[in-house]
């Protein structure tokens, strides 16, 4: 994708599943990439030979920094930020990607662990835009990417703070969005469905009736990232990877009986 070529990207949890799908494809497409997450790790043992092999013979020049930061915390934040300064570079495009979840009841889940998500997949997000996005507007340009899921916008029983971390990102980011569209800095929020990375294998708490979705229903990490790219390159706003997010998408809104969304319906209509 030309869009990518000679930019400057920071990709926040880079390390996993979509992670390294984004290194890979953004590499491939000529970006600069700064790389975040808890702890640096060699690049080429994350991408693998499969995804290393197809990368153009430079691609080792093209990772400005690696930047290990805990982004559950604010000093964590403030590092990534200070040490993304030095590199001297302005950043172009951030991928807000970094997330976590927890399975079970929301009675099950740990009070800390219900804030845990809420710290990494959402107060993250803002803090670091509070840091980047000023430079963004003063210079006229900038993009944000946030990685939400089809569980920003289908309230998920069983991963309540998860649910409610990607509800807080899409608002977060459509709100965020009113307000600097005009200063030139662009807005793109991707719902992926069920992908095949390791955030699937999230610590369970209690045990949730829930059950293991079916294969068929995943999405490969490949696809989603290629969607999600090539959706902010066109400055799409929302951005729905793949048939099932793009069904629950318009299932919301033409058909609201789904989940807990039915007595919410239910309750309009009573009254
Ligand atoms: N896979 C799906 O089905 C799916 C669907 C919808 C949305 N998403 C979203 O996609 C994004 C990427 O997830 P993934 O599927 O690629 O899962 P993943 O492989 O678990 O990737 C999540 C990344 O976030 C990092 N991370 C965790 N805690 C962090 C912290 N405190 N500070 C900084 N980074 C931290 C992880 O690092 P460690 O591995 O070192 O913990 C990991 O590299 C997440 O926002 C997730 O919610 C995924």
């Amino acid at each position: 994708m030309k869009y990518y070529d000679g930019k400057t990207i920071l990709v926040t949890g880079a390390y996993g599943g979509f992670g390294r799908q984004f290194i890979a494809q953004l590499l491939g497409s000529g970006a600069l990439l700064i790389l975040s997450d808890v702890a640096v790790r060699d690049i080429a043992d994350v991408l693998g030979p499969d995804l290393a092999r197809k990368l153009p013979a430079d691609w080792k020049n093209r990772i400005i920094a690696e930047i290990p930061a805990d982004l559950s915390t604010g000093d964590g934040c403030r590092e990534l930020y200070d040490r993304c300064m030095k590199t001297g570079r302005e950043i172009d495009i951030i991928i807000h990607n970094a997330g976590i979840a927890f399975v079970g009841t929301f009675m099950d889940i740990p009070a800390e662990s219900c804030e845990k998500v809420l710290s990494i997949n959402l107060t993250a997000v803002m803090r670091l835009n509070k840091l980047f996005v000023p430079g963004m507007i003063k210079r006229g340009s900038g993009q944000l990417l946030y990685v939400s899921s089809v569980a920003g916008f289908v309230s998920t029983p069983f991963a309540i703070p998860y649910t409610v971390s990607k509800f807080g990102v899409r608002s977060l980011a459509m709100a965020l969005h009113g307000e600097i569209k005009k200063s030139g800095v662009k807005t793109s929020i991707v719902y992926p469905f069920w992908a095949r990375t390791p955030i699937m294998k999230s610590q369970r708490f209690g045990d949730p009736p829930t059950r293991t979705m079916p294969d068929f229903f995943a999405s490969d990490p490949e696809f989603v990232v290629r969607r999600a790219l090539k959706g902010a390159a066109r400055n799409v706003l929302h951005i729905c990877p793949g048939f099932f997010a793009t069904f629950m998408w318009y299932a919301v809104r033409f058909w609201p009986i789904i989940a807990e969304q039915r007595s919410m319906r239910e309750e309009l209509i009573n009254n």
